[in-house]
């Protein structure tokens, strides 16, 4: 039986890292800074009121209605680290009614842990595409691939981190560094893999960056996409565990964004039992307590046994199944779903079905092997290819012609020559880097490096596979001859260190890991023409050799999976136009961005606190408002063409007739199960049943059951506080729900399209094709009372391929929410400025441009005028 990697010890790795970094009960927490609180909120608000909901929802609370209550509590908690289905989550069953353990699984870039699947490129390089298509298509195949193997939930989008910190481990499992990009691309994601029937995962809810709304907005927008499930984070947030946090989960996502979906905690980041159950946590994952593998669990058995003595309402109890149980209507998963086909621990045909009861597990066929490619390897190439940033072209010195004498430099050229999957959870960085490391992976089916590809189309190349340069050049290089150097810069998740970087980038932090910052210098000493290609998990610092004479051209092609070589070849020799965009800036130095962001907050002891005194500002944002030039702009993207951009329009399509959203609509009320405590007997531990070792389940002894039921039904306990010490704003009246709700995703006027733009694009080279991209950035009135960042991305477009002469008009689109500002004093979306002829002041400007230093055209919401050659605000 063959294991798949290291992945099993890895994964208790990170499970015990967990415990030591992060929201751990035992541990002392730095005090919480004066001012941050975690307001109460009680109850959880129903799922079920919205009305692309309903149906699923009525489905599902008859299907509860049917179930005992040890099948509730089973569904909600899953069955333990390493048993059951050999998914990295398995939910319990009631298979008695019909419902099956729902299999969740990673990651965010393609199926993991198993075989015959597609490594797409991971987030970041998506984003940087700035192309709805593509992000749309990667998410189809996905979506596809997840339901071909099984897998019933896809733990993925990942939009938080948000990239706050450029050096965060796990930045690349995102989009980028603007609450907008991961907002678009997260929906988008969401939106394609729920069109194949799998229920996709927002996560993390909410990451290192809470207590501003801009971290909340990319999540507002995953679940008006409809999202079916959540992921909660394993920090606290403002002094309360995220998997606990009551004004998070119950407030913010199931009031105000109308969430109608699951939450489940992170891996074992589950902390109470009841706490947990009452702020909102729907399912626990994997199950186990915070040591797993015992068999111990804060829920199934003990929730079993909080039902029966009252301390969790039974009311909360049915929505948390029926919550679990909607999403499987919803998507389609009640029908002809397949059956989970591989295992997530062991690689060969026949494994361990319970590897975590080993030595007492039985055997049994674990894997079948399934296809799920179809031509899946394609789509990866075009998002790889179309990601592709240039950054600088001296004399336009690409495209480079198939003639041309090439000296490759760098490890990172190459794939890994023990094979790309050689590292357990691609820990490891010793070729060429198509992704992070940790639970966002996938396998490689295959790795189309660089050196293969530039090979298939030149002859006369050799590759120094090395990160020094060599102390001779033979034959030394003449005047024509061009060295490609390959630089390259790794992340991951913290369970895992990989050359003294633990997850974040702290030890090589903005520096090219391998000394490659050296190897540039080196080459550009050697040759006259250096050109030099980068796959990063974010920014670096280019400044020791950017500015040298010979390096040329400067191509950041991100984390390609595993179709690096083609894509980038495609674009070395002018196949295509670069066409992407950074999805973060390139500053000059560290300190160029504030403290509270370029620094890791790093404590071995204790729980540090991270506060967030950089406010809105981050990336582009920051440095606008200090006036800072990076290097390289948010949105920066060269292409070998040259693009004109025409008769701009701007319109109004909806007023917007009031600075607040109209009132949100009552609630509707919504049927629900019986709120009574059932009859211990539904949770008795059947007679005749043979239990797996350490295979978590949710009966009782009939003992423990009769002792609950006796305590939850006495009438003493039934006033409620003997029971449990509820929390401060303990209730179980369900309330009619904030302002700034009323639909998936808030005010469902807040998603109205306010303002629509078009622009024609055309290519005005004479030699290239090429995609462009238009990116809007609205400057909100200068004279409104809110502090808000002098330009913030609202949409983008990006062309087709467009031949030399070749036009195109695109339409860019502004909701209202995309001209709001979160009032805190209101608690609501506020819109600051006018529309129409009418308003003069207190207008916003809304700038098209294809670059965030790179705005061409201005039009304004009042006079709805656009107006090109003007002086740019930044
Ligand atoms: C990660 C999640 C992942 C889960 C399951 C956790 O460590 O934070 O993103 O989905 O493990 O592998």
């Amino acid at each position: 039986m063959a294991v798949r990697s290291n992945f099993v010890w890895l994964t208790l790795a990170l499970s015990l890292s967990d415990l030591s970094c992060n929201a751990s009960p035992v541990r002392q927490r730095a005090a919480v800074p004066d001012g941050f609180y975690a307001a109460p909120y009680y109850p959880t608000p129903y799922g079920g009121w919205e009305d692309s909901w309903k149906d699923s929802y009525a489905k599902a609370q008859a299907l509860v209605g049917k179930m005992t209550l040890a099948e509730k509590t089973n569904i909600t908690g899953g069955s333990g680290m390493f048993m059951g289905n050999p998914c990295v989550g398995n939910s319990g069953s009631a298979y008695r009614v019909g419902f099956p353990q729902l299999c969740l699984q990673d990651g965010a870039l393609g199926v993991g842990n198993t075989d015959h699947n597609t490594a797409f490129p991971a987030g970041i390089t998506t984003g940087a595409t700035f192309d709805k298509d593509l992000i749309y298509a990667r998410a189809v195949a996905i979506g596809k691939e997840f339901r071909g193997k099984g897998a019933h939930v896809f733990l993925g989008p990942s939009v938080g981190p948000l990239g706050r910190k450029p050096l965060g481990g796990r930045n690349w499992e995102g989009f980028g560094a603007d609450p907008v990009l991961q907002g678009i691309a997260g929906a988008l994601t969401i939106k394609g893999v729920q069109e194949q029937g799998v229920i996709a995962t927002i996560k993390h809810f909410i990451g290192n960056e809470q207590e501003m709304y801009r971290i909340l907005w990319p999540f507002a927008d995953g679940v008006h996409a409809g999202v079916g499930a959540a992921m909660t984070s394993y920090n606290a947030v403002n002094g309360s565990a995220a998997s606990q946090n009551a004004y998070l989960i119950n407030n913010l996502l199931k009031d105000e964004l109308g969430f109608q979906g699951f939450v489940m905690s992170d891996w074992l980041s589950h902390i109470s039992g009841v706490a947990s159950a009452l702020a909102g946590l729907d399912m626990s994952m994997p199950g186990d307590t915070q040591i797993p593998l015992f068999g111990g669990s804060l829920w199934k058995f003990h929730l079993t046994e909080a039902a029966l003595n009252g301390s969790v309402p039974v009311d909360r109890l049915n929505d948390m199944a029926t919550r679990i149980v909607a999403p499987w209507y919803q998507f389609g998963q009640d029908k002809n779903f397949p059956a989970v086909n591989f295992h997530s621990y062991v690689s060969s045909e026949k494994g361990l079905l319970y590897p975590g009861a080993v030595p007492v597990s039985p055997i049994g066929k674990v894997n079948w092997f399934v296809d799920v490619q179809a031509d899946h390897g394609s789509v990866a190439r075009q998002v790889a290819q179309d990601a592709i940033t240039l950054l600088k072209n001296d004399d336009n010195f690409l495209p480079l012609s198939t003639k041309s004498s090439l000296g490759i430099f760098g490890s990172d050229a190459r794939v890994d020559p023990a094979g790309p999957n050689a590292c357990g959870s691609r820990a490891c960085n010793k070729g060429t880097l198509g992704m992070g490391w940790g639970s966002g992976v996938a396998n490689y089916p295959y790795f189309d490096d660089p050196i293969t590809a530039i090979k298939k189309r030149v002859e006369n190349v050799k590759l120094y596979d090395s990160d020094d340069f060599p102390h001779t050049l033979t034959p030394s290089p003449t005047d024509d001859d061009i060295a490609i150097v390959f630089i390259n810069s790794a992340a991951g998740e913290n369970s895992l260190t990989v050359e003294g970087n633990h997850g974040d980038r702290d030890n090589d932090k903005f520096s090219a890991w391998h000394n490659g910052d050296k190897l540039v210098q080196k080459a550009a000493e050697n040759y006259k023409n250096v050109i030099v290609v980068v796959h990063t998990v974010g920014p670096l610092i280019l400044e020791p050799w950017i500015d040298l004479p010979s390096v040329k051209a400067v191509l950041f092609a991100h984390l390609p999976g595993q179709e690096a070589g083609e894509s980038l070849a495609n674009v070395l020799f002018g196949d295509v136009s670069p066409s992407g965009h950074l999805p973060y800036s390139i500053t000059k130095k560290e300190n160029d961005l504030p403290d509270s962001v370029t620094k890791l907050v790093k404590e071995i002891i204790g729980q540090p606190q991270d506060t967030y005194s950089e406010g809105l500002y981050i990336d582009y944002r920051w440095l606008n408002k200090q006036g800072i030039k990076p290097r390289y702009a948010f949105g920066h993207g060269l292409s070998y063409t040259t693009f004109n951009y025409t008769d701009a329009h701007i319109k109004i399509v909806n007023a917007l007739s009031s600075a607040l959203p109209p009132a949100r609509q009552p609630k509707p009320s919504v049927a629900i199960l019986s709120t009574e405590i059932p009859p211990a007997s539904e949770a008795y531990e059947p007679a005749d049943f043979s239990k797996v070792w350490r295979y978590i389940y949710s009966w009782l002894s009939k003992s423990d059951a009769d002792k609950a039921y006796a305590v939850g039904t006495s009438s003493s306990s039934k006033s409620g506080s003997q029971i449990y010490p509820y929390p401060e704003g303990y209730s179980t009246v369900q309330k009619p729900g904030v302002p700034a709700g009323g639909g998936q995703g808030g005010n469902p006027a807040l998603f109205d399209t306010i303002l629509e733009l078009d622009v024609t694009v055309q290519n005005t080279g004479s030699r290239h094709k090429g995609k462009a991209s238009v990116q809007a950035y609205v400057q909100f009135p200068t004279d409104s009372e809110y502090d808000t960042p002098i330009i913030q991305l609202r949409d983008f477009a990006k062309t087709k391929e467009l031949g030399t002469g070749e036009s195109e008009t695109v339409t860019l689109r502004l909701r209202r929410k995309d001209l709001s500002v979160w009032d805190t004093q209101k608690q609501n979306w506020v819109a600051p400025g006018a529309l129409g002829a009418n308003g003069k002041s207190k207008r916003y400007i809304v700038w098209l441009g294809e670059g965030s230093d790179k705005l061409f055209t201005r039009c304004f919401s009042d006079t709805l005028v656009c107006e090109r050659g003007v002086e740019p605000p930044v």
